[in-house]
């Protein structure tokens, strides 16, 4: 029987569901956030973006990779300022919305590029969400970075585990644990996984980044914009005005 589950994952399994779930949901993804999305480097529902927080400036002449890029919304963005980026994801139909030249269709567990090559690696909610062992991703990612380079990467924030998935006041009251790490699965009618979340606590994120051997510089919470109206899942302007919904780990590469 079709259901939820908070279960253990693997690698595999997961990364297998995010290229069917996405491949399968792009369109009605890039239908509801797209008109938000496409206005410039966007780091989360909030609306934090690029333009304002300048984490991975300076661009011009710069070479960079973005990492679950979906439509690549943000590599277009960096483009116009200058950068020459590659967009990496691992659905086919999230790329196929992409207003953007320099595409990969990749698993982010596994770049095929040569070591030590980009001046930033850069993630937007891709990928690390839907994986486990976040230290052997991050890893992985940190290898393709040039030395004293960037790797900035938003997901949500871990405090949003506790809460219900709700933009609604009944969204406000905890009713899991902060500390529960099991993996949160959907599995259809036949058992199958067809999707994962993987839970860190901010803890569990320092120690991840340790294990990649990237040094943190800034961790960013964003508050919600008072312009934003936006219901965008368990995200709103009601739960933004209380709890913060990203959390924007920005690293580098030591020298
Ligand atoms: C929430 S969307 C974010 C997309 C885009 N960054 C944005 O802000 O709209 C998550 C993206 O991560 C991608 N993704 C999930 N697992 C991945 C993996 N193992 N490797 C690469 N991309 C992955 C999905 O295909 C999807 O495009």
């Amino acid at each position: 029987m079709a259901g939820l589950a908070r279960r253990d994952v693997d690698g595999d399994i997961s990364a297998r569901a995010a290229r069917a779930w996405w491949d399968a949901h792009a369109r009605q993804y890039l239908l509801e956030h797209g008109t938000f999305l496409d206005a410039g480097l966007i780091w989360g529902p909030e609306g934090a973006n690029e333009l304002e927080l300048a984490i991975l400036a300076p661009y011009d002449g710069s070479v960079g990779l973005e990492i679950g890029s979906g439509a690549a919304q943000g590599a277009a963005y960096l483009a116009t300022l200058g950068a020459r980026v590659i967009a990496a994801d691992i659905s086919f139909e999230m790329l196929k919305g992409a207003k953007h030249d320099l595409l990969v269709q990749t698993d982010g567990r596994l770049l095929p590029f040569p070591d030590e090559i980009f001046d930033f690696v850069f993630s937007a909610y891709g990928a690390l969400p839907f994986l486990p062992d976040a230290g052997r991703v991050l890893a992985e990612w940190r290898r393709v970075i040039k030395p004293g380079g960037r790797l900035v990467f938003s997901v949500t924030h871990p405090i949003r585990w506790a809460f219900p998935d709700s933009p609604n006041s009944d969204g406000l009251t905890a009713s899991g644990s902060y500390f529960d790490r099991r993996p949160y699965v959907e599995e259809n009618d036949l058992g199958e996984v067809i999707y994962t979340e993987h839970h860190r606590t901010i803890g569990d994120w320092i120690g991840a980044i340790n294990v990649a051997e990237l040094q943190l510089i800034r961790l960013i919470e964003p508050e919600w914009k008072s312009s934003n109206a936006q219901i965008w899942g368990g995200w709103s302007p009601l739960r933004g005005a209380h709890l913060p919904g990203t959390a924007i780990f920005a690293c580098q590469r030591p020298n």
